[in-house]
């Protein structure tokens, strides 16, 4: 009898603009302080992209190296997929000018928008593809320019975010390396209100009035969100874990959204893991929403932070608001 279809992640990459931005620097935009951006946030520094580097072309350059690593083609793969909230454009999608970009014509193209979450999302929609037979080969990409969507007069958001990109290729496991063994997404509609890019929608389409209103950046109650971030990714972490049958002790590493080192380092708390099985990367990356967790994951792999066998945990949360975790065997 043949063996069910099971999805893997058969290759990372990322990508991270050259530019990299202190706190120091961040002096000079906004009155803020390096003391106040560490204690409160852990950041010290971010990449920001070029005026013309967009979310395409970071995509690009994490989906080349993801397919190096899988030793695929552009031309081998079925379906793109870029979870962004920083599109190129409102249409079409970051994932078609990715298709062209990369030479991958006869891949199907299209992104998704589930903020911080929207590569956990992904993952689980990539791996639904592969495990129904439907698709074979998918690229994955989580990227942002998030400093098109900023908001240089708010310091209390503009020193928290950062551009960058990060891919992985799913595709049926092979001898069950790199398994997805399980996967949670959520979401609770009635926090949208907390985190939110208003304008350029059909609620507030564009006029002098939206940008005299600064309604076409990032709005958010930070503190609200701190404190259901901590609780839900805590418990999605523990949920993803029981969907794939194994306890928290034996994850080796858990890879959450990196927004704030603060937030991290409550989960790990709450789940009562010592620090070095809880990945870090806000210091240097910032929060680079749906590019987080997947940049987090190739650092992680070129690191040598996960071996062969050993289970991993992805969390995320974000506007929406939306949760999504998910446990894979390396
Ligand atoms: O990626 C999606 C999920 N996003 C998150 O998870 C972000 C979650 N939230 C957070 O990380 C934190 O809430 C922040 C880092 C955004 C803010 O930290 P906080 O400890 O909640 O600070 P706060 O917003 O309550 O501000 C405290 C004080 C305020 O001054 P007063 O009113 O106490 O005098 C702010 O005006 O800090 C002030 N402040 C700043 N001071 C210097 C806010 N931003 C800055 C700044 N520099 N950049």
């Amino acid at each position: 009898m043949s063996q069910p279809l099971r999805a893997g992640i058969l290759g990372t990459g990322s990508y991270l603009p050259e530019k990299i931005v202190t706190n120091k620097d961040m002096e000079k935009l906004v009155e803020t302080s390096d003391e106040w951006i560490v204690t409160r946030t852990g950041i010290k520094e971010r990449h920001f992209a070029a005026a013309d580097e967009f979310t395409s072309d970071m995509s690009t350059k994490a989906a080349q190296r993801a397919l190096d690593a899988a030793g695929l083609k552009p031309t081998d793969l079925d379906l793109i997929i870029v979870a962004t909230i920083t599109p190129d454009m409102q249409t079409p999608s970051t994932a078609c000018f990715v298709q062209t970009k990369l030479g991958a014509p006869q891949a199907a193209a299209f992104d998704i928008s589930a903020a911080c979450s929207g590569f956990v999302y992904g993952l689980s929609l990539a791996r639904a593809f592969v495990e129904s037979g439907f698709y074979k080969r998918i690229l994955l990409i989580g990227a942002e320019k998030l400093t098109s969507f900023i908001d240089w007069k708010d310091r209390g958001t503009c020193v928290l975010f950062g551009d960058g990109a990060g891919a992985v290729i799913i595709g049926p496991s092979v001898n069950g390396e790199h398994e997805i063994l399980s996967s949670y997404m959520s979401a609770n509609g009635s926090e949208a209100d907390l985190l939110k890019i208003p304008g350029g929608g059909c609620r507030f389409p564009s006029s002098l009035e939206t940008i005299e209103n600064r309604l076409h950046s990032l709005k958010m109650d930070g503190k609200q969100i701190f404190k259901i971030a901590v609780k839900v990714m805590s418990e999605a972490v523990l949920e993803a874990a029981k969907r794939a049958n194994i306890t928290l002790d034996q994850v080796s590493l858990v890879i959450p959204h990196q927004a704030n080192d603060r937030i991290i380092q409550a989960i790990g708390e709450r789940l009562e893991l010592p620090k070095e099985r809880v990945f870090v990367n806000v210091d240097r990356i910032a929060n680079t929403s749906a590019a987080s967790v997947a940049i987090a994951l190739d650092e992680a792999v070129k690191a040598g932070k996960i071996q062969k066998g050993q289970y991993v945990a992805f969390v995320a949360f974000g506007a929406g608001t939306t949760l999504a975790s998910s446990i894979v065997k390396w």
